[in-house]
């Protein structure tokens, strides 16, 4: 399949004083993902409220409706989806394109490995480089037939089990889209499916699947970690459901809050899960004033407002084990590392290569073009802080097709002497489509080229 070519439309950031004001970040894009899933497989109507609209998800959603669900949207975030039970997803007649997301492509992978049915999954040219092996083995050993292309990479054809095995399985990598994509194949398996996972990441799916009725257990590891058990054939019930602000999106204006002096900032609703938190962590022992207020609960799931000023950071070394709570983080943590006195030293996060982008080689490319200084290892990025000075800038970025390169780089403009011109914001859509106004209501400006 080709698409059109498209016009890349260029990006100029500034700040020409303090950022002030409140605003709420979009909808978690891991729990809407998983709330149209789930939704999905439910008999009956389930209603979704804070839903992010970015294309990631959307994609999810035309995947669904695809395979037989029905999705209305009732308004703004607001959704009613009619599902069709597990084991009866239908055969979709097309191809699943699943844009820029690794999430649908991996989890719609397990869901569709147990049901009898086949689908061909197709990706943009950034899905299209990143490994899909890690899934393709614990769900061939259910059951299904998987033909990929070479490098076990999209476009690939999944043909799902007819009498799909259980497995017992221990992750070999700390990804939390794996392990879901087993826990959803667990679902329509006879019997008990059990994933370990000696390092903790994002528990959203075990939060959600439990909440619609699944019958499943977690329980620590002897040595750490986690072991998650599921038995098949539930029967899961609608649900009302919230998605509290993501904090990966959160996270950019966060970070521009503490770089931009006089800057005094509220983010309100930003889902705080101890399994995605480490940002917010990380950033308060380099010195940030990051003050949670008004703690609660949504969704299942821990929220507060977060009160952010501009900050004197210092560098530090980040402990490789807070990674899996803020793997989506790292380019904007090296933006702040970019501002913050003394060295930051983040390793133990070669995971980074295989997202949307190499995302260390991109931050290491972006912030030397802009003037940081900043040592490339294979597992990580040492960055030289400037002790709070704007970085020099004056450079243009490659994005790569990555939306978190893209915001990285419009926050550090906010904070250079000379602009940084981000080369496509077309990215952003994918996760924080109001990213843009809502950088305008705190007060950053748009250069225009
Ligand atoms: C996600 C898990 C993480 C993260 C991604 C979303 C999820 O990926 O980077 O943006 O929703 O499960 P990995 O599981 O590959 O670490």
């Amino acid at each position: 399949m080709t698409t059109a070519p498209r016009q890349p439309q260029p990006l100029m950031l500034r700040a020409d004083a303090p950022l002030r004001g409140s605003v709420r970040v979009p909808g978690d894009k891991s729990i809407s993902h998983r709330a149209l899933m789930l939704s999905a497989l439910a008999v009956g109507r389930s209603d979704v409220r804070g839903l992010l609209e970015g294309e990631d998800v959307l994609a999810t959603a035309a995947a669904m409706r695809a395979m037989g669900a029905r999705l209305e949207r009732l308004g703004e975030g607001h959704w009613a989806i009619d599902g069709v039970g597990v084991g009866s997803l239908l055969q979709p007649e097309g191809v699943l394109d699943m844009g820029n997301s690794g999430t649908s492509t991996r989890l719609l992978m397990g869901l569709v490995a147990t049901h009898p049915v086949s689908a061909t999954f197709i990706g943009d040219a950034s899905l299209s480089r990143r490994p899909m092996g890690r899934v393709i083995e614990p769900l061939t050993r259910m059951g299904a037939d998987i033909t990929a292309s070479p490098g076990g990479r999209l476009p690939l054809m999944l043909r799902g089990a007819d009498t799909p095995l259980p497995l017992s399985y221990r992750l070999p990598v700390a990804s939390a889209q794996v392990k879901s994509a087993i826990l959803l194949a667990g679902l329509n398996v006879q019997g008990e499916t059990v994933v370990e996972e000696p390092i903790p990441t994002r528990d959203h799916s075990e939060r959600m699947l439990k909440a619609f009725g699944a019958d499943l257990r977690v329980e620590p590891l002897p040595g750490g970690g986690n072991r998650i058990s599921v038995r098949g054939w539930a029967d899961f019930r609608p649900q009302q459901l919230v998605v509290p602000g993501d904090p990966s999106s959160a996270a950019f204006p966060l970070v521009a809050a503490l770089l931009v002096p006089g800057s005094d900032v509220l983010i309100e609703g930003v889902g705080l899960n101890p399994t995605r938190d480490g940002l917010v962590r990380i950033l308060t022992e380099m010195g940030a004033d990051i003050r949670p207020v008004n703690a609660r609960h949504v969704g299942g799931e821990p929220v507060a407002d977060l009160a952010v000023r501009h900050s004197a950071l210092k560098g530090i070394e980040v402990p490789p084990e807070v990674a899996p709570s803020m793997i989506d983080e790292y380019p904007i943590l090296f933006v702040a590392a970019a501002l913050a006195q003394g060295r930051t030293v983040m390793r133990g996060i070669e995971e980074l290569r295989v997202k949307e982008s190499d995302r260390i080689s991109a931050m290491a490319a972006g912030l030397a073009a802009a003037g940081v200084r900043v040592e490339e290892r294979p597992d990580g990025l040492i960055v030289e802080g400037t002790g709070g000075a704007p970085v020099p800038g004056g450079a243009t970025i490659a994005t790569h097709l990555d939306h978190r390169i893209a915001m990285s780089f419009a926050v550090l403009s906010l904070a250079a002497r000379a602009p940084i011109t981000v080369d496509d914001r077309a990215p952003i859509s994918t996760s924080f489509p109001a990213f843009l106004q809502l950088m305008a209501t705190l007060g950053a400006v748009e250069s225009q080229g």
